[in-house]
């Protein structure tokens, strides 16, 4: 028969095809299958032939696998249908096949035509898992996305809602200006927009949007191009609404002016005290006490000749005047050191440093450049207020055995230096929460636009450094 010979003759062609399965079936058994599908099947060629043709399809898609083929061979159906195969050792395959009736050694059977499709469907998952993912995190993300062709938005996200008060089918199609507050401002984002994506790929700015209901926000927009912008005029452009970051951070910003310029009000109050207390002390009882001192001089004088214990008596009340006399001057020194006021910062500082080493045995040395700095009274308050709490902390803290000050007017600013060779602060040390040492002076700083600067090395000894602008 000539059907027949050309038919067989066809099928021994494709015996090798190596892309496509071929196989006859009669009486729902392989009677003929090409190497492909063998291969595809896990099994020798001689063990398929016998096989029953759906063993190999996974049991999940017989059912519909049949139904497909009889309606493709009644002629109800013409496209290729897909379906699972399993092979011997479990390994799944994504196939399509096409059936057609033939003649085959003299007996009707059914020609098998089959592609492994595998590849495809897997490629086509991720696609469609990318694109769930990017549905579910453009729907997570609480900014407004759009996505823009030449101005006109064809994208926009749920975000929209939230930050512009629009559902995102509104605005499709519509022109991005609706979300300026007018033209002027659009020109002006549009003009940073283009001048910055011909040198960079984002462009970030904060800028004043409007919503839908007409209220103003601010925003952080950030603008990517798809594409070759110039050409296709494709953006995505995310938009967040800071407007209450915006408020917030200027509320900090305020609260901490107003809190600096509260410290700064008390941090006087209490240098007024202060000096008021040292004067009054000096002034009223340090009288008092020159005067019980000259009293007790002339009582000495005129007890002369009386009892001995008489004599001593006298004698020990005025050692404990002059003890009384040299405490009291310790503290109101302390309180506000009169070579502050009429001396000048450099005698204070020699002062300051003799004192400290005499108290607690720690050589101090000191250099001064150039000798004689004039300072306006309050700077000078400040950056000797400031070497009191560098000296405390040396003393409390760093076990150094000496210690160095430098006092430099360079280049318009005045820059104090104390440095010691003591164990030296840790990083940490720095944030202590109960320590108010370091951060009056920080803040004490910063109140006249200066730099402050505490370094610390192991067993190499701290070094707190401040500058203050002049004049
Ligand atoms: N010269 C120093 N050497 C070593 N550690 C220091 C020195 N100065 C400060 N520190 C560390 O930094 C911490 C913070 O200092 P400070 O703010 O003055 O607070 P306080 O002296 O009340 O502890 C100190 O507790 C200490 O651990
Ligand atoms: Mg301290």
């Amino acid at each position: 028969m000539v059907t027949n010979t050309l038919t067989e003759s066809l099928l021994a062609a494709l015996e090798n095809t190596p892309k496509a399965g071929v196989y006859v079936i009669q009486d729902g058994r392989f009677v003929m299958v090409n190497d492909f599908t063998a291969a595809r099947s896990g099994y020798r060629k001689e063990e398929m032939i016998g096989m029953e043709s759906t063993s190999i399809i996974h049991p999940e898609d017989r059912q519909t696998a049949r139904e497909n083929a009889i309606s493709m061979l009644k002629g109800l159906r013409n496209t290729p249908y897909i379906f699972r195969t399993v092979s011997r050792t479990g390994e799944i395959h994504w196939i399509t096949e096409a059936v057609s009736s033939i003649e085959y050694q003299g007996r009707r059977a059914i020609l098998g035509t089959s592609l492994d499709v595998t590849e495809l469907i897997r490629a086509q998952r991720e696609i469609e898992e990318l694109k769930a993912l990017e549905a579910s995190i453009l729907e997570a993300i609480p900014h407004a996305v759009l996505g823009l062709q030449k101005g006109r938005i064809v994208f926009a996200n749920p975000g929209v809602k939230k930050v512009f008060g629009w559902e995102p089918h509104e605005i499709e199609n519509l022109d991005m200006r609706i979300f300026y507050p007018s033209e002027a401002h659009f020109r002006r984002f549009i003009r940073n927009l283009h001048l910055t994506l011909e040198r960079q790929r984002v462009f970030y700015t904060e800028f004043t949007c409007r919503t839908r209901h007409g209220s103003d926000i601010e925003c952080l927009i950030s603008a990517t191009p798809i594409g070759d912008y110039e050409k296709d005029g494709r953006l995505v452009i995310t938009y967040e609404d800071i407007t209450d970051r915006k408020r917030i951070g200027r509320e900090l910003e305020e609260s901490r002016r107003r809190l600096r310029q509260l410290t700064a009000h008390l941090e006087d109050v209490r240098e007024k005290e202060r000096a008021y207390i040292a004067r009054e002390l000096h002034d009223e009882l340090g009288q008092l006490l020159t005067a019980l001192h000259m009293d007790l001089i002339l009582l000495a004088q005129h007890t002369k000749d009386y009892d001995e214990r008489v004599r001593d008596t006298v004698c020990s009340s005025l050692n404990l005047i002059n003890k009384i006399t040299e405490s009291l001057r310790r503290i109101y020194q302390d309180l506000r050191p009169a070579v502050l006021d009429h001396l000048g910062l450099t005698a204070a500082i020699c002062w300051q440093a003799e004192e400290f080493q005499k108290r607690t045995g720690i050589r101090c040395q000191i250099d001064i450049f150039p000798e004689e700095i004039k300072l306006d009274t309050n700077r000078t308050l400040t950056l000797f207020r400031i070497l009191q709490e560098a000296l405390t902390n040396v003393a409390r803290h760093s076990g150094a055995k000496e210690v160095s000050i430098t006092l430099k007017q360079e280049k318009g600013q005045i820059v104090l230096t104390i440095k010691d060779d003591g164990r030296g602060l840790a990083k940490e040390e720095l944030d202590k929460p109960n320590s108010f040492g370091l951060l009056g002076i920080k803040e004490r700083t910063f109140l006249w636009g200066g730099n402050f600067s505490i370094l610390g090395k192991e067993n190499e000894g701290t070094t707190v450094s401040v500058s203050l602008p002049l004049g």
